[in-house]
């Protein structure tokens, strides 16, 4: 959190700063549909819009030169769809001493990409594995053969790790939350520890995407997590995994829904102006998602486009700014109703380093 405050506290005192971190989406492509994702509810992707080759090596490049320190590659849909770019743009990154994270869907790598992700000192692989059995990941992920591809990619990036005698990249499975797997999250622990993975990242379920059926936690089931949170957080231990299931111990934050609030609530007795934002991502995240269209948080759904500007063209762009004015009036915009614990925690713990170490 460190840099996050820092370059906080400088915007606090008047001194705009670059962002420390982007989440970009190389594509919308993917080749699955899992059940609670978003693509389940579209029937063609339209890739016409997607940035150039181009345009996205010299966002890398720009980025570099601006002062950016992380980078988080995801979607939108499955970065591996679209190989060749988005390979360059994870050697760019090393190339220019950035940090990178890779969310995927693990399904799609060949042994040479695993190969070189390990070569190039790649820093965190998150492949998205959200059961412990092929039963629950192959349902939940609308493909038989799911899971076994995403394992069998799980146990080569610890083999190369081992075979290239490389400490990076840092490994860990990205699990959604739900119905079917919270009563399981120790066995999820069990899973990453067979693959020779060092995390287990939980994220909580936006349900908003599901048409057919009940994937959300029902009360009781919230209820109940608490003891199954409790029992994976002691397996955790006893394997030395890391994981963030302490941050669902509490029931009302186990799932997505009107998050608004929840944001709100973290600061309404509070009026110093920036130790009072409800939110600092607009001061230090950058999201660009696969058309272009740019944000100033990682759940943004208002913004500009990029393909006509620069990086820091955008970032200081007068739509950036109004986000940013009316987050420190608590005016927030209706897309933090999508919001999630991880955000309000990551907010806690810049605001607690405002206090203690800045005086604004
Ligand atoms: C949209 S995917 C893109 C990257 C890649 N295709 C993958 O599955 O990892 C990014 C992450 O969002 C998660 N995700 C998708 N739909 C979600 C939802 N409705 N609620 C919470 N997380 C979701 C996925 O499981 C994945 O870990
Ligand atoms: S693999 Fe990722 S992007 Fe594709 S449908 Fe599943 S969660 Fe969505
Ligand atoms: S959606 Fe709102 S609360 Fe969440 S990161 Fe964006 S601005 Fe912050």
């Amino acid at each position: 959190m460190g840099l996050k405050a820092e370059r906080v506290a400088k915007w606090a005192v008047g001194e705009p700063q670059a962002p420390v971190r982007i989440e970009l989406h190389p594509t919308n492509k993917c080749n699955l549909k899992c059940r609670f994702c978003w693509q389940s509810t579209v029937k063609e992707i339209d890739t016409s819009t997607e940035l150039s080759d181009e345009k996205l090596y010299s966002i890398v490049r720009e980025a570099a030169e601006i002062g950016v320190k992380e980078w988080i590659i995801s979607g939108g849909g499955e970065p591996l769809v679209r190989r060749n770019a988005t390979m360059n743009v994870f050697e760019l990154i090393k190339k220019n001493n950035m940090w990178g994270q890779l969310t995927t869907n693990g399904t799609l790598f060949r042994k040479e990409d695993v190969k070189k992700l390990v070569e190039i000192n790649w820093d965190q692989i998150q492949i998205s594995i959200d059961g412990p059995n092929s039963k629950i990941q192959d349902y939940l992920r609308n493909k038989k053969g799911g899971f076994a591809n995403a394992v069998e990619t799980a146990r080569l990036f610890s083999k190369y790790k081992i075979n290239l005698d490389k400490n990076q990249p840092y490994l860990g499975f990205n699990t959604v939350l739900n119905r079917l797997n919270y009563d399981k999250l120790d066995e999820m622990i069990d899973l990453a520890y067979d693959v020779g993975f060092q995390l287990v990242y939980f994220e909580p379920i936006y349900g908003g995407y599901l048409t057919k059926e009940r994937l959300t936690l029902n009360e009781e089931e919230k209820k109940e997590l608490r003891y199954c949170a409790k029992k994976a957080k002691k397996r955790a231990n006893r394997l030395r995994i890391d994981t963030n299931i302490d941050r669902f111990m509490q029931t009302k934050l186990v799932d997505k829904s009107d998050f608004k609030h929840v944001v709100l609530r973290e600061t309404e007795n509070s009026f110093n102006h920036f130790i009072s934002a409800p939110c600092y991502q607009p001061w230090y995240l950058l999201g660009i998602k696969a058309n272009g269209l740019a944000g100033c948080c990682s759940t943004f759904e208002v913004g500009e486009y990029i393909q006509d500007k620069t990086l820091k063209e955008l970032w200081l762009s007068k739509t950036f700014n109004e986000i940013r004015n009316n987050m420190l009036n608590k005016n927030l915009p209706e897309y933090c109703s999508k919001c999630s614990v991880v955000v309000v925690m990551d907010n806690k713990d810049i605001r607690k380093s405002l206090k203690k170490n800045y005086e604004l």
